[in-house]
């Protein structure tokens, strides 16, 4: 089989590795993949937001199956078009990528179907944000209604601070077409958990919980990143909460998708907060995170492409969706200066990956003589499990140590609390 995944991240380096598992798989072609993926994949420079490139690509070569994992293709209409040429994909079609794609649209699907989320208002107009933030106690929450890359969430410690977002959101242009219309929610408290789940629609089968940490520095401190680190499982995500998100959260979201006539096939994410009223929504995301699945698809015994096909063409109640009884963690080691300012281009050296342990690379390119050389903030996650949550951070540190680049840096407190809900 040839297969196609669009994106070029660590976590389709994860997703790429997995699939790789299946002995029917022959070339894998990653659009754009990077310089480690080039390892496992033929990468093709086509951008995942060329959605024309992309399909061209498809048509001329022999595609059996396509994976479109970013959140951009996915909501622009990557998969609508690639079916639209015959190929199976992985992954949601735009109207029910609109998930993630719009705020305003989660929020008020969760509104008409009941399913727990914090309390909110949507506006398009700049006046009617700021008079009703007037009526409001702090702290409060801001959030850009599209896609703007993990930052178009100011939580307002006061309400000037919320004004002043609104105002940046709305009038100063700062999101674009993303921030022309804004959602102010209730600030909700509670341990966060990621669950990724498997639907066709059907059926729903939840992968292992997970826990990120998207502060830059150490003691959640610094600015918000895509993710600095990750460990599975989620130790607050217990049986009970399991089967109560199921109940009131999971189930709920995919008839209510289905009832829309905006059935959901593919990873849909469930960004939760565990609060004192129970399970709410956070955010919906329309694909696999990242970096949860660095730590996710290492913990997964059954086979992944087996999984997307039957998920894609409707048959996932008939397939194994099984996790191994142990823990990952997954340490990101960024470059200095993430996500503001920093410089690239540096020789990289990199460790022996064992049984246990993964290197999956996000931000490398390939130089001149074949060397992997550093292109992005998040350069790559070192990854390890383990039958216990402290041998596999330990492990994952270890991994993280030999990493060697000018620049190099980490958080060194990755699972801590993850270790303190435990104890
Ligand atoms: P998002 O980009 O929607 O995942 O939001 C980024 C982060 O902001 C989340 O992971 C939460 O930690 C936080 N957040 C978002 N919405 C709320 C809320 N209503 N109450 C408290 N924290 C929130
Ligand atoms: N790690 C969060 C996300 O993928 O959106």
């Amino acid at each position: 089989m040839n297969i196609m995944v669009i994106g070029g991240g660590g976590r389709e380096h994860a997703i790429i590795k997995k699939l790789r598992e299946n002995p029917a798989v022959e070339t894998i072609y990653a659009l754009p993949g990077n310089g480690g993926i080039a390892a496992e994949a033929q990468c093709v420079d086509i951008g995942a937001k060329d959605l024309p490139g992309i399909v061209n690509f498809a048509r001329t070569h022999r595609i059996d199956f396509a994976v479109v994992a970013p959140d951009d293709p996915l909501v622009l209409g990557c998969v609508d078009q690639l079916q639209s040429i015959g190929i199976p994909c992985f992954g949601p079609e735009s109207k029910a990528a609109i998930i993630e794609g719009s705020k305003a649209f989660s929020k008020e699907l969760m509104k008409k179907y009941g399913i727990p989320t914090a309390k909110y208002e949507t506006f398009t107009e700049l006046e009617a944000a700021l008079a009703y933030l007037d009526t409001q106690t702090a702290p409060i929450v801001v959030k850009a209604d599209g896609l703007a890359l993990g930052k178009g969430v100011i939580i307002a410690q006061t309400i000037d601070e919320a004004k002043e977002a609104a105002r940046d959101m709305m009038a100063g242009g700062k999101f674009g077409k993303s921030g022309e219309c804004v959602v102010i929610e209730e600030f909700l408290t509670g341990p966060e958990v990621s669950v990724l789940a498997f639907t066709d629609s059907n059926v729903v089968k939840p992968m292992v919980s997970s826990m990120d940490h998207k502060r830059a520095l150490d003691g959640d401190q610094g600015l918000n990143t895509g993710g600095m680190g990750t460990v599975a499982p989620n130790p607050y995500y217990t049986d009970a909460v399991a089967q109560r998100c199921m109940e009131e959260i999971f189930l709920p979201t995919i008839r209510a998708m289905n009832e829309e006539n905006r059935t959901f096939r593919g990873c849909l994410y469930f960004g939760l907060m565990l609060t004192p009223d129970g399970p709410k929504v956070i955010e919906y995301n329309c694909r696999f995170g990242d970096p949860e699945t660095q730590v996710v698809l290492p913990l997964l015994e059954s086979d992944l492409l087996t999984i997307m096909q039957a998920t894609a063409n409707g048959t996932l109640a008939d397939v194994d969706v099984k996790f191994r009884d142990e823990h990952a963690c997954c340490v990101v080691v960024a470059s200095e200066g993430y996500p503001l300012k920093y410089d690239k281009g540096f020789a990289m050296t990199l460790p022996e990956t064992g049984a246990d342990t993964e290197i999956y690379i996000a931000g490398a390119k390939l130089g001149e003589n074949g060397e992997l050389l550093t292109s992005g903030g998040r350069v790559l996650g070192a990854v390890a499990r383990a039958e216990t949550l402290p041998a596999a951070i330990e492990k994952a540190y270890a991994l993280a140590a030999q990493v060697q680049f000018e620049n190099a840096f980490y958080r060194k407190d990755i699972g801590q609390r993850a270790l303190a809900a435990k104890a």
